[in-house]
């Protein structure tokens, strides 16, 4: 098996478990990236083999986009109060189910839609789990464009060098909510996420962090022999 064959095999194996959680008549918040495009797989085809019926919330355009080409009915949030379950990935999650999210851009929506889930469920693969935050990973903080220098330099007061998320090179990326995204590299990792998650909301500009405090509930970790554990909090 190739590297790439193993990585897959974990997320599908995670992004499919976790599906399989969703009950009839709910509300569902459909995260983001490569593990849970096999949760939204899995989902279409209970929808069709199984008469599933749901309503799904994307935390992100893409997902949107790959949702309604599968036939996963979506709504937006207008539309609904609470969500039941969403299932997510993460980028790092670490043994108090505390997280940094925001690899693919979508931190924002996604703590939006985790904020209002009575469970969130995170779908990882075992690198992601780790014992301190930052340590594998730069923490992105998702920044509106005029205040990129006065962000950047409030964060590194902070002990982190900033760098600009590009989409090409020399092209600052541009997220679903059209700001842009300092990723933050904490040499040493993060000692106080929540306190962090706290000062990084205190700067003006700063919109939200990727630092994802008590909105877990549950993960499920993908093995590369195709089984997957839950993990309750
Ligand atoms: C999206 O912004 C992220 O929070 C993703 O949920 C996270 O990066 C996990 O993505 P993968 O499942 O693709 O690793």
């Amino acid at each position: 098996m190739t590297e790439e064959e193993r990585v897959t095999s974990v997320k599908e194996a995670a992004g499919r478990r976790a599906a399989d959680l969703v009950e009839t008549g709910t509300i569902v918040g459909l995260g983001t990236g490569s593990t849970v495009w096999f949760t939204l797989v899995r989902l279409a085809e209970r929808i069709k083999t199984e008469g599933l019926e749901i309503v799904g919330v994307p935390t992100s355009m893409d997902t949107t986009t790959k949702a309604t080409e599968l036939g996963i009915p979506v709504v937006g949030l207008g539309e609904v109060e609470k969500i039941h379950l969403t299932i997510d990935g993460a980028d790092e999650i670490d043994g108090e189910y505390q997280m940094i999210k925001g690899g693919g851009g979508a931190l924002l929506r996604e703590k939006v839609i985790a904020s209002i889930s009575e469970k969130e469920v995170i779908v990882v693969g075992p690198d992601k789990v780790v014992e301190k935050l930052g340590t594998t990973f730069l923490l992105p903080v998702e920044v509106t464009t005029f205040a990129l220098p006065t962000v950047s330099r409030a964060l590194e007061a902070f002990g982190c060098e900033t760098v600009l998320r590009l989409s090409d090179p020399g092209v600052a990326m541009t997220t679903d909510n059209g700001n842009q995204i300092l990723d933050c590299r904490f040499p040493n990792g993060i000692d106080d996420a929540r306190e962090l998650e706290r000062a990084i909301a205190a700067i003006p500009g700063a919109v939200e962090s990727g630092l994802f405090i008590d909105l877990a509930h549950a993960v499920v970790i993908g093995h590369e022999d195709g089984s997957a554990e839950l993990r309750e909090r």
